[in-house]
C-alpha cells in the first residue's frame, strides 16, 4: 500500500506514503509525528496538542470522550443551539443527551453564538454539568467571552470545551485570543480553516490547567473515532506549518488582520456594517444595508471575490496570509463602490423565541427507523435528524424534539422542504 505506489497521476503521489518504518503511526506516535505535534503544542502553549487528519469533526468527538472516560460515567453536557453537526454526533455515539443553553438575546441570527456568560451560570446553577461546550468564535465571527464562561465553569466544577474551528489563526493574531489562553479546557481547531493546511487538518488541544489525566485519554479518544488509515498528506501539511509557526506565519498572520483592519475601517465609512469581532474575518450585515445576502454575493462574485458563506442576513469574508495585496484592493473597490440603500425589514429572529419539545434523546432519534416527509406533513412527529440550514447555525429542529407547525414555517423559510422523522 498505496496502490498507486508513488507514481504521479494527480500530482501528489509520491507525498502520500502510509505507516512505513520511519514514518510514525498517528495515533501511536513516538517519532517524528510525535516530535512535530509538540512542535504545535509549543507554538499554541498547550499542555497537549494531538492532530487529526479528520477536521475538527474528529477533534470534538474525542473531546467529549477524554472528559467521558476522565468521569468514569455518564457525563451531562450543556450547550448552546449552534452547535455542529460533529458535537452533535458526539454526543449520539457516546450517549451524551446536551441540555441546552438557549439565546438570551432578542435576535438571533442563523449562525450566531448568541451565549452569554449569565446564561451559562443560570444553567449551571439550576442542575449538576459535567462540561459546558461552546463554539466560538461562530460563523459570523462573534466571539464568544470564553474567559468569563471558563471561571464561571470552573468555579462549579465543570470543564470548558471550546469548538474553536474557525479560529486557530488567534494565537498568532494578538494576546489572549485564542480560547487556551482564556481557560478553556479542551479546544479543537481546524487548522485547515485559517492556517495554509490542507482540507481535514485539525488540532485537540489539551490545556496546560486541564486535569493530567487527560492527556493519556487522548490519542486513544481519536483512534476511537479516526480511520486506521489517516493520511500523511494532512498530516505532513500539518508539520510544514508547525514549522511555520516557529518562523515567519505569526508575523504574516498579524499583516494579514492589519490589512483586514483597513479594508474594514472602509467599510465603517462607508457606512456598511461589519458585525465580526475577528481580525480576519469581515461580515457584512447585508440587510441593513438593503441587500438580501445572497444577492450581495453575487454581487462579489460578479466582482471576482467568493465569500465564505451568505444568508439573507449576512455575507461572510475569510481573508488569510495568502491573500494577495491584490485580492484587498479588489475588495475595498467593491465596498468604495457599493451603493448603500435602505435597509431590508423583516429580518429573521424567528429563532429566537424557538423551545421545541424534547421527547427523546438524540441518541435514541438518531438511531430509531426514520422516513423521509415533505415539511409540509412534519407538524407533531418527531425530527430523527438535527434539521440546520448550514453549518454551524442554530438548529431549527434537534433530533429527538417534536415538530410544530412553527418549526415547520421556519424549515420552509430555509428552503428545508422535506425532513427525516421517527
Ligand atoms: C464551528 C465548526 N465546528 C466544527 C467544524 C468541523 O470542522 P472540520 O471541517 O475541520 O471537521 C466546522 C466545519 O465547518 C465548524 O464550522
Amino acid at each position: 500500500m498505496p496502490g498507486h505506489k508513488g507514481v504521479k497521476l494527480h500530482g501528489l503521489e509520491p507525498l502520500d506514503i502510509t505507516e512505513i518504518k520511519g514514518a510514525d503511526f498517528l495515533f501511536e506516535a513516538d517519532g517524528i509525528i510525535a516530535e512535530s505535534e509538540r512542535l504545535t503544542a509549543e507554538a499554541f502553549g498547550s499542555r497537549l496538542t494531538c492532530y487529526s487528519a479528520e477536521g475538527s469533526s474528529l477533534s470534538i468527538k474525542a473531546a467529549l470522550c477524554i472528559v467521558k472516560q476522565y468521569l468514569g460515567r455518564d457525563i451531562s453536557v450543556a450547550s448552546p443551539r449552534n452547535c455542529h453537526r460533529a458535537f452533535l454526533n458526539g454526543c449520539a455515539l457516546l450517549d451524551i443527551d446536551p441540555v441546552w443553553i438557549f439565546p438570551d438575546s432578542e435576535r438571533t441570527l442563523l449562525c450566531e453564538c448568541a451565549v452569554s456568560p449569565e446564561a451559562v451560570e443560570r444553567c449551571l446553577d439550576g442542575q449538576h454539568i459535567d462540561a459546558v461546550y461552546i463554539t466560538s468564535p461562530d460563523y459570523l465571527g462573534n466571539i464568544a467571552a470564553v474567559r468569563k464562561i471558563a471561571d464561571i465553569c470552573h468555579r462549579r466544577g465543570a470543564f470548558l470545551i471550546c469548538d474553536n474551528a474557525h479560529g486557530a489563526y488567534l494565537k498568532f493574531a494578538g494576546e489572549g485570543l485564542h480560547p487556551l489562553e482564556l481557560g478553556a479546557d479542551i479546544v479543537c481547531d481546524s487548522a485547515h480553516k485559517t492556517l495554509p493546511v490542507y482540507t481535514g487538518g485539525a488540532y485537540l488541544h489539551i490545556s496546560k490547567t486541564a486535569p493530567e489525566g487527560f492527556d493519556a485519554l487522548a490519542k486513544p479518544a481519536m483512534a476511537l473515532f479516526g480511520s486506521t488509515s489517516p493520511s500523511y498528506l494532512i498530516m505532513q501539511s500539518l508539520d510544514k506549518c508547525a514549522d511555520m509557526l516557529h518562523g515567519e506565519l505569526p508575523d504574516m498572520i498579524r499583516n494579514c488582520c492589519e490589512r483586514t483592519a483597513r479594508v474594514k475601517q472602509l467599510m465603517r465609512r462607508r457606512g456598511i456594517p461589519d458585525i465580526s469581532e475577528e481580525p480576519a474575518k469581515i461580515t457584512a450585515a447585508a440587510e441593513k444595508i438593503g441587500y438580501d445576502g445572497g444577492e450581495l454575493a453575487e454581487m462579489l462574485r460578479g466582482a471576482m471575490i467568493e465569500c465564505e458563506y451568505s444568508d439573507p442576513g449576512a455575507v461572510v469574508l475569510m481573508c488569510s496570509p495568502f491573500n494577495t495585496e491584490r485580492d484587498f484592493a479588489r475588495l475595498e473597490d467593491f465596498f468604495s463602490g457599493l451603493e448603500i440603500r435602505p435597509p431590508l425589514t423583516g429580518a429573521d429572529n424567528l429563532l429566537s423565541e424557538l423551545r421545541p419539545e424534547k421527547v427523546m434523546s438524540i441518541r435514541r432519534a438518531v438511531f430509531s427507523p426514520a422516513e423521509r416527509i415533505a415539511a409540509d406533513d412534519a407538524s407533531g412527529r418527531i425530527a430523527a435528524r438535527t434539521a440546520m440550514s448550514c453549518q454551524p447555525s442554530v438548529a431549527i429542529v434537534m433530533a429527538g424534539e417534536r415538530i410544530t407547525p412553527e418549526i415547520v414555517k421556519i424549515l420552509k423559510k430555509y428552503g428545508i422542504l422535506e425532513t427525516d422523522v421517527i
